[in-house]
């Protein structure tokens, strides 16, 4: 079975590379992710959380269907900001509240490597997008916080997973 990976793991900070192709092989793959995915009550997932350096995300956001974004770009984002709480598969047990753009405007190709743009406006998947697309330039949504913000809560991060390693 796929594992997501975890803060520690240095795929985490590595930049993914661009989808040549889709193949069957990679579609079976977003099958298994969308299944780890809601297993794992996320509503967004990108490749390299499960150990794939492959330029693409999925997201299964609230009232919208299931997505897939290969090689996405944003294109457009508002000056408009906002803070939302934000949590990651892969920093387990954080939340922090981070801000963005609230909107923003998307261009990516899908599974069936037909191109597509999206604009999201003032929603979550907005949010979403925006915290997938820092997985594949190897940014986590800590990255976004005050240093010392950041450190105090990879600290507390470690020390819950030691306890909880212990036990
Ligand atoms: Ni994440």
């Amino acid at each position: 079975m796929i594992d997501v990976i975890t803060l520690g793991n240095e795929l985490l900070r590595q930049k993914s590379a661009p989808v040549e192709g889709v193949d069957e092989k990679l579609r079976q793959f977003f099958r298994d992710m969308f299944e780890i995915m809601s297993r794992q009550k996320g509503v967004g997932l990108a490749a390299v959380q499960v150990s794939s350096l492959l330029r693409f995300f999925i997201t299964n956001v609230p009232k919208d269907k299931p997505r897939i974004f290969i090689n996405p770009e944003i294109i457009e984002t508002s000056i408009e900001q906002d803070v939302y709480e934000e949590g990651c598969l892969s920093v387990p047990g954080v939340n922090a509240d981070i801000e963005r753009p609230s909107s923003v405007k998307i261009q990516a190709y899908n599974e069936k490597e037909r191109p597509f743009t999206l604009s999201c406006e003032n929603n979550l998947l907005a949010r979403v997008i925006q915290h997938e697309l820092d997985h594949l330039n190897g940014v986590l949504f800590i990255d976004h916080l005050p240093e010392g913000l950041k450190r105090e809560l990879v600290t507390e991060y470690i020390n819950n997973k030691k306890k909880k390693a212990a036990s």
